[in-house]
């Protein structure tokens, strides 16, 4: 029998609108032998991918900032000027991202001014997680030039739990203002940057529902006007970000708008829910319907976007205002630190590489909606790209994810439909199901595609006809990310156990049939002609 791929949604909200539409859906196109297939639908655009959906996060948490990002000016450790230089090297690959900071929880207790000026004079202060000491080392100009050699763009995130509307402006102003046009400039150029910094990105402060104050959509609605009222821009178009909700809480997200329809609309950019897909099993240690319930869960980031992209319609029948998911990914109890001291560090196996891409691919299929998301955190931490001790650095399965899918950046999404029987996974009397294969599709000019496909089935191949609506291909490239085993990972000591491998192929044609190996991310690079 076949099944539609990827159809839930709205399940709460169905009256709501359209947001639900099939993404991945049957259509009426001829399988291949096994009975799979992706028709790309090259003449059906979706919309343009912003590159700044394949963002960062770094929180003042473990090792995220201290180890991770910053090893200090008299280290041993390879830095420029005290950031690490691995790192750096590799975050430029990535492309042109976002990386927010410096929380998470730490912005609702983090002041700005205790991270400028001459780092000896600094204050030190327990941080907000554990209490271990946050020395202020590395503050706005730190990050700043974190930024600027890895070519990124900052999202600074202000902190409405412990802070004030004046304090938040100020940070604004001391970041913005034209050079000599306020005291506050002044004080930036003192401190060694002239020019304004021209921050575009703003967070009004974070999980204003839990640790970011406690607060009911209500009177965080009522936060969020005191802090945006009458904020100046010197000249940059400002991208205020409100918090969302706790995963798919549909109620702060109805309770915060109807509040902000009651007067005036206090301008919001982008709408920030966060989605923790959490775990099942272990980092390292788990079953193989454990393997699928972790994919199952990575995928109700689908039900996510739609049904709370249906609420902002209801207040904002335009869609002016844009999904910001700020904070995603797997997050396992911990045991797999390389660190000690580095809090909520876990391990990235094969398993998070898949839930990042298919959370990638829910993001392509959506480019219409997502501004923005943030996978949490850089490095040291959840479901982190990059793990570092010491001299010791290594980059996860998650980040080979990322530059695999680079190519999306900035090309027009478009859709596809998916043709493929469910996997039914248990345990139990009445087993779950989740999709065999998802993926995206987008285009730059008229000739190349990329096709991304993620394949979940734990032991058998896939083969799955591709057929091309409206084209033919010329050329194709493939670049798969395996491994035979469900939990392999990237260690210090062996750090390419899994990396993507590129070939060319013979595929030619409007329609290609092509083997996706089990618990894989293909990405086909198509030449059309
Ligand atoms: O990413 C770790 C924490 O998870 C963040 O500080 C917080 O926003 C979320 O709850």
């Amino acid at each position: 029998m076949k099944r539609r791929t990827i159809l839930r949604g709205l399940a709460g909200v169905a009256a709501l609108g359209s947001a639900g539409a099939a993404i991945n859906r049957i259509s009426g196109a001829r399988a291949g032998a096994s009975g799979l297939s992706v028709t790309v639908l090259l003449d059906e655009p979706i919309g343009t991918i912003r590159p700044a959906i394949y963002s960062q996060f770094a929180e003042h948490i473990g090792g995220v900032i201290y180890d991770g990002i910053w090893v200090g000016t008299d280290s041993k450790v390879p830095n420029i000027g005290g950031i690490r230089k691995a790192l750096v090297e590799h975050v430029t690959r990535l492309g042109k991202v976002v990386v927010r900071w410096p929380g998470g929880c730490f912005a609702d207790r983090y002041h700005w001014r205790d991270g400028i000026g001459p780092v000896g004079a600094r204050p030190r202060r327990f941080g907000r997680w554990r209490e271990v000491t946050e020395p202020n080392t590395f503050g706005t100009h730190e990050f700043i030039r974190f930024c600027r050699l890895c070519d990124v763009e900052p999202y600074f995130a202000a902190n409405v739990g412990t802070g004030s509307p004046e304090e938040y402006q100020q940070w604004v102003e001391y970041c913005n203002a034209p050079a000599g046009s306020t005291t506050l400039a002044d004080e930036r150029a003192a401190n060694g940057q002239r020019e304004p910094l021209g921050i575009r990105y703003w967070g009004v402060g974070n999980e204003s529902w839990g640790c970011g104050g406690k607060f009911t959509p209500e009177d965080y609605c009522g936060e969020y006007r005191k802090f945006t009222e009458w904020l100046p821009e010197y000249g940059v178009k400002l991208y205020l970000i409100a918090a969302g909700p706790n995963s798919n809480d549909l109620d702060w997200t109805r309770r915060f708008f109807t509040k902000w329809a009651d007067g005036t609309r206090a301008p919001i950019q982008g709408w920030a829910p966060h989605y923790y897909c959490g775990t099942t099993g272990h980092a390292l240690k788990f079953t193989t319907d454990q393997w699928y319930e972790q994919l199952f869960k990575a995928n109700q980031m689908e039900t996510l976007i739609g049904d709370q992209w249906a609420i902002l319609g209801l207040f904002d029948p335009e869609h002016k205002i844009k999904l910001v998911v700020d904070e995603w990914g797997s997050w396992h109890p911990a045991g797999t630190e390389v660190n000690q001291d580095h809090l909520f560090e876990q391990m990235g196996t094969l398993r998070d590489a898949l839930v990042a891409a298919l959370t990638l691919d829910t993001f392509n299929r959506h480019a219409n909606k997502v501004d923005m998301a943030n996978i949490a955190q850089l490095v040291n931490n959840l479901h982190s790209l990059f793990l570092a001790d010491g001299d010791r650095f290594v980059a996860t399965p998650n980040f080979h994810v990322f530059e695999m899918y680079r190519p999306h950046h900035g090309a027009r999404s478009v859709r596809i439909d998916v043709h493929a029987p469910e996997v039914a996974f248990g345990p139990g009397k009445w087993p779950k199901r989740i999709f065999r294969i998802a993926g995206s599709a987008s285009r730059t000019g008229q000739r190349q595609l990329t096709l991304t496909l993620v394949h979940t089935h734990a032991t058998d191949p896939a083969e799955v006809s591709i057929l091309l609506r409206g084209g033919s291909a010329r050329e194709v490239r493939q670049t798969v990310l395996t491994h035979k085993e469900l939990n392999a990972h990237n260690t210090f000591d062996q750090p390419e156990t899994v990396v993507p491998r590129s070939t060319p192929t013979d595929l030619r044609g409007p329609e290609l049939h092509c083997v996706l190996a089990p618990a894989s991310v293909t990405r086909l690079d198509v030449t059309l002609g």
